[in-house]
C-alpha cells in the first residue's frame, strides 16, 4: 500500500526511500556536496530529503541573504525531536538565514481544542526559551503568532491579505484530493500555512527571496500546495515569488521505538526532564538492539538498526565521526554491550541536559528581544 500522510495525524513513517519517490522529493545527498560546511543531521542523513535546496546552497556558499521559514503547533513539552528542528534552523541562521518563526496557534486552536492563552504561554515556554538556550539570535529572527502577525499594519495587513486571497487559486476538488475529509479549521490552517511560507517574500517583509522551510514529511502537501500556488500568483503579475524550497527530516524514534511523540511521555526525553530521571527512563524504556544473553551479545553482537540509543548518538550527540564509527563497530561486534552504550548516551545527555537547563533559565530576560519588537 502507499505511504499515507496526514499533516494533521501523528503516522509513523515505514519507507522513507519510497515515500519520497511517491512524493517527488528529491535525495538530500544530490545537493549535499554543495552545502559548505553541512550540519550534523545533514551529514548523517536524518535530513534525507529536499526540494530546490541548490538555491539556497548557492546563497550560502555565495554568502547571500535566505529566508528560512518553519512554524509549530504548540503542545506539551519540548523534546529532542523539537530539538533536532531547531539546531537545524539555529544551524541556518548561523550562515546568513533571516530566520522566520510561526507560532501556528491558530491552527493549533481550531485543531487542538486549546485556548489561545494557553497556547501562547506554551510556545514561550516550551519552545521560545528553549531555541534561546539552544542558540537562537534575536538579530535576523522574526518570531510571530499567526493570531498576531505585526504591530506594524502595514506588515500585517499584507499578511492577512495574503491569507485571505489564496483561495481564489485553489478548487475544492484539489483541496480534497490533497488533504481527504476537510473541515472548516483545516481549510483556514491550509491558507494561513502557504501564507506563512509566502509572506517573506512580499515587500513589506524581505521581497523575492529564496526560502527554504524544513519540515517533517507530514507536511509536505503545504509545501506542494505553496509552491504551486506561488506560481499561480507569479501569473498574475501581481506577485513575484521564488518557488520555496523544503528540507525533510525524519520523525525523532521514541524511547521504545515508534515516533517522540508529546503525548506520550514514555517515548519522549523533554529538554527540561531532570537528568536522572533521563537515565532512568534509557535504561528501562530504550528499545535496545542487543541479544537476550551477554553470550548471545558476545557472540553475535547488537543490532545498530534498531537500538535507539544507538540511534540517538548519531544523530544528535556524538559529533565525532571516528568514534561513531568505532562505536558502531564495538557493539556490532558484541564487544559492546546494550548496557555499555546506554551508559555512553547518559553521560552525554546528562552533560547536555545540566548546561542546557542553566542557559534555559538565563534566557528568561532575553524572551522581549524576540516578542512583541514590531
Ligand atoms: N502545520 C505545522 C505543524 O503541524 C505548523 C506550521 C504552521 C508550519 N505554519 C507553518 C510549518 C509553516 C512549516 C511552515 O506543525
Amino acid at each position: 500500500m502507499a505511504e499515507k500522510i496526514d499533516p494533521w495525524e501523528q503516522g509513523a513513517v515505514k519507507d522513507y526511500r519510497r515515500l519520497m519517490k511517491e512524493f517527488g522529493i528529491e535525495p538530500f545527498s544530490s545537493v549535499l556536496p554543495k552545502v559548505p560546511q553541512p550540519s550534523l543531521y545533514m551529514r548523517r542523513g536524518v535530513i534525507f530529503g529536499q526540494r530546490d535546496f541548490g538555491k539556497i546552497a548557492e546563497r550560502m556558499k555565495n554568502r547571500q541573504p535566505f529566508v528560512m521559514l518553519t512554524g509549530l503547533m504548540p503542545s506539551g513539552k519540548f523534546h529532542l525531536g523539537h530539538k533536532m528542528v531547531a539546531d537545524e534552523f539555529i544551524y541556518l541562521q548561523e550562515r546568513g538565514a533571516k530566520v522566520y518563526i510561526c507560532v501556528a496557534d491558530i491552527e493549533a486552536y481550531n485543531m487542538r481544542d486549546k485556548g489561545l492563552k494557553e497556547l501562547r504561554e506554551t510556545a514561550i515556554e516550551e519552545y521560545l526559551l528553549n531555541y534561546i538556550a539552544l542558540g537562537l539570535k534575536p538579530k535576523n529572527c522574526d518570531f510571530y503568532f499567526q493570531s498576531e502577525r505585526s504591530k506594524d499594519a502595514e506588515k500585517s495587513n499584507a499578511y492577512y491579505r495574503m491569507v485571505g486571497i489564496i483561495s481564489r487559486r485553489v478548487t475544492m476538488n484539489e483541496m480534497k484530493a490533497i488533504y481527504g475529509e476537510l473541515t472548516p479549521g483545516k481549510m483556514i490552517s491550509v491558507f494561513t500555512q502557504v501564507a506563512d511560507i509566502l509572506h517573506p517574500q512580499l515587500a513589506q517583509f524581505e521581497g523575492k527571496m529564496p526560502t527554504v522551510v524544513p519540515v517533517g514529511v507530514d507536511q509536505d502537501p503545504h509545501i506542494k500546495l505553496a509552491r504551486d500556488i506561488a506560481a499561480k500568483l507569479n501569473k498574475t503579475g501581481d506577485f513575484k515569488f521564488e518557488a520555496p524550497s523544503a528540507t525533510y527530516h525524519e520523525f525523532m524514534k521514541g524511547l521504545k521505538g515508534g515516533k517522540m511523540s508529546s503525548s506520550d511521555p514514555l517515548s519522549y526525553i523533554a529538554l527540561t526532564d531532570d537528568p536522572k530521571t533521563v537515565k532512568a527512563k534509557i535504561m528501562k524504556y530504550a528499545f535496545s538492539g542487543g541479544k537476550d544473553s551477554i553470550e548471545e551479545h558476545r557472540k553475535h553482537g547488537g543490532d545498530t538498526k534498531v537500538d535507539v540509543s544507538y540511534q540517538y548518538l548519531y544523530s544528535q550527540f556524538e559529533e565525532d565521526d571516528k568514534k561513531m564509527a568505532k562505536i558502531k563497530a564495538d557493539y556490532e561486534s558484541g564487544r559492546m554491550l546494550s548496557g555499555e552504550l546506554k551508559q555512553l548516551l547518559c553521560e552525554k545527555l546528562e552533560k547536555f541536559l545540566t548546561e542546557h537547563q542553566e542557559k534555559r533559565e538565563k534566557a528568561r530576560d532575553q524572551v522581549h528581544k524576540f516578542i512583541g519588537r514590531d
